[in-house]
């Protein structure tokens, strides 16, 4: 078996237009929605995100508040920053991007963002609402994003055995209970699960967030399984590198039934369901119905 593509940039494309026809709509309300951008240092590739970010934001319509600190800026300047957008009408969605410099408190800064404008789902108060099942909740992007991919395959997922390979609070765990909304029976596999392989030939649906290249054989796919390639890992090939995804693409294609490439796939839902949780947001603020 040759598995599909998954074709993410042209399923995120449908997705930013769906998105950027109801912003449209929205602005009859008076106002545009804002998202606003933080970046603490100048690590080149959160700097390629919030570009990319910044650019979709404002293609679909709404504002694009971008705000960049310097590496050493101390944390009590970059909560005040945060209460500041908390407290900006015009700002509907606040994203602080990660990763933070080491001398910062992550978590602290994370659970100083307003819930109702926490539109990457990492604050606590969000990260509860969707375990326990709160429409309320606005919900981490990545793994909305590996559920649209794959009930574009497949559109009951009812029952089919999910391996979430990674238990990160921003993919893992929320991918996980996203699985389980959605019927699956879900097993969450780590750096310390034992037989790891043979865990994912029991599959009918792979999803890959461990950032080690290439990390998943093609042996470890039951034939007809979906896949989804979370990773980006940089690599080395000669004098030049490439983005390569946590399962080694062309072994498994040839046994999967559909799978994402990397880079194609994953990543241009992350920023599509962005620009969606900041429209619900605004949404919400406003008063209108969720979107
Ligand atoms: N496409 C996108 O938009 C997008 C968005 C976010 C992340 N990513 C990518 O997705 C990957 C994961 O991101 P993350 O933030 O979740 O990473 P993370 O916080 O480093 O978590 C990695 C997870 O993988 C597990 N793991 C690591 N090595 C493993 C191994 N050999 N076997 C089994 N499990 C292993 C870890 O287990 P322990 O918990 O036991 O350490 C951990 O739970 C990265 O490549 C990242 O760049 C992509």
């Amino acid at each position: 078996m040759t598995a599909s593509i998954i074709d993410g940039k042209a399923i995120a494309q449908e997705l930013r237009a769906r998105i950027k026809a109801e912003v449209a709509s929205f602005r009859a309300t008076g106002r545009a929605p804002g998202l606003a951008v933080v970046l603490v240092g100048s690590d080149p590739a959160s700097a390629v995100y919030v570009r990319a970010k910044a650019r979709q934001t404002v293609e679909a319509g709404m504002l694009s508040f971008e705000h960049s600190l310097p590496a050493d800026v101390d944390q009590e300047a970059l909560l005040r920053l945060i209460g500041l957008l908390n407290a900006d009408p015009a700002v509907d969605g606040i994203l602080v991007q990660l990763p933070l410099p080491s001398h910062i408190d992550a978590t602290a800064v994370l659970s100083t963002v307003d819930p109702t404008k926490d539109v990457d789902g990492f604050h606590p108060v969000n990260a509860g609402r969707l375990a326990t099942g709160d429409p309320a909740a606005l919900e981490p992007c990545t793994p909305l994003g590996c559920v649209h991919l794959l009930k574009s395959v497949e559109a009951d997922l009812s029952g089919a055995h999910s391996v979430v390979l990674g238990r990160s609070n921003i993919v893992g765990k929320p991918l996980a209970q996203m699985l389980l909304r959605e019927n699956c029976t879900v097993t969450i596999a780590h750096s310390r699960t034992r037989d790891i392989a043979q865990i994912c030939r029991t599959a009918d649906i792979v999803i890959a967030a461990t950032g080690r290249a290439a990390m998943v054989r093609g042996d470890w796919i039951k034939p007809g399984a979906l896949v989804i390639d979370v990773g980006i890992n940089r690599v080395a090939t000669g004098d030049k590198s490439a983005l390569v995804g946590d399962v080694a693409f062309e072994e498994a294609r040839e046994r999967a039934a559909a799978i994402t490439p990397v880079p194609g796939g994953v990543g241009p839902m992350t920023i599509a369901y962005l620009l969606h949780n900041t429209l619900k947001a605004a949404g919400r603020r406003s008063g209108l119905p969720s979107t």
